[in-house]
């Protein structure tokens, strides 16, 4: 029976040989999927509770669990939930909690203390975005699609386009690459940009210095009196085709969605064969999917 002690609410005590073993199981999953329709015997229920809004997390962690046998359930928003009447966050939680399924996915703000809550459940509590602080399942299907595609990670050149500063995405993948050991660097404004790291001004340069490219999008909910001129913006890191002449022939482009095409990438990035959005989506499930299944043993 998988314990909190499998829970994933960081990626900085990650252990290298834990990664890669996840990677291997996910892209075992991936060539085995065949009997889509398949109906596994289900072993027990997984409670999914998005606090915060969600397309692919949600609906990628539905599939997975279902895929590893799971009957999930699923919390939407909160709408038509006690979360209406008053009840707190954590509340909700943990009354879902007594109800035992066999872990809990969460999606919630910064402000809900999501490490405390997982240290006092029984159960693992896997983190779908946690306000600013991090998401870790998209860096680990980010960096697995690198894997799968460039193969290790190590020493490889990572650019993110965007808003740096408000993304939990970057913030996993901060303490992701210190694990696989690749290199990080932005291209952003500077107010959306952090310190710590290299930081180029001209998108054409950056480009052409990196073997992937994660475009971002503007995190707007998140801005706290940040002043956003999107045409300016737009002008400069807006990534097109024509930024693209420069990027390495084997690079990847990519970006955790949703886009928002003519701020963050043009609509015709996507035709570019280096483009790997979609298969991130598909790879995402097959991370989360092997990352359950796994649930007991640590990352
Ligand atoms: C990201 C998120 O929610 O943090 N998307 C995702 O999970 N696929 C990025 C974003 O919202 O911009």
């Amino acid at each position: 029976m998988p314990t909190s002690k499998s829970s994933l609410i960081h990626l900085n005590n990650a252990h290298f040989k834990n990664v890669e073993t996840l990677f291997l199981k996910s892209l075992e999953l991936k060539r085995n999927f065949k009997n889509k329709n398949e109906l596994p015997k289900k072993k027990n229920t997984a409670a999914l509770l998005f606090f915060e809004s969600s397309t692919r997390t949600r609906f990628s962690f539905e599939s997975a669990a279902f895929r590893a046998g799971y009957l999930p359930l699923v919390l939407d928003s909160g709408v038509g939930t006690s979360l209406e009447k008053g009840e707190s966050t954590e509340d909700t939680i943990y009354n879902i909690a007594a109800m035992s399924p066999s872990f809990i996915v969460i999606r919630c703000g910064h402000q809900v203390d999501l490490e405390s809550i997982s240290e006092k459940l029984s159960i693992p509590v896997l983190n779908a975005g946690w306000g600013m602080k991090g998401h870790p399942t998209q860096a680990l299907l980010d960096a697995l699609t690198i894997y799968e595609k460039l193969g290790s990670l190590s020493g490889k050149k990572v650019l993110f386009i965007g808003d740096i500063k408000h993304s939990r995405v970057v913030a996993s993948h901060f303490e992701l690459s210190k694990v696989l050991n690749y290199e990080i660097r932005f291209c952003t404004p500077i107010e959306f940009s952090v310190t710590g790291y290299t930081q180029f001004s001209d998108l054409e340069e950056a480009v052409a210095w990196a073997d992937v490219i994660i475009a971002l999008r503007v995190q707007k909910e998140r801005h706290e009196g940040v002043g956003f001129d999107q045409k300016k913006y737009s002008l400069g890191y807006c990534l097109g085709l024509k930024h693209l002449k420069t990027f390495s022939k084997n690079g990847l482009v990519m970006h955790p969605g949703p886009i928002n095409y003519g701020i963050d990438i043009e609509q015709d990035v996507l035709k570019d064969p280096r483009c790997a959005i979609l298969e991130q989506v598909t790879n995402g499930v097959f991370l989360r999917e092997a990352l359950i299944r796994s649930l007991g043993e640590g990352i």
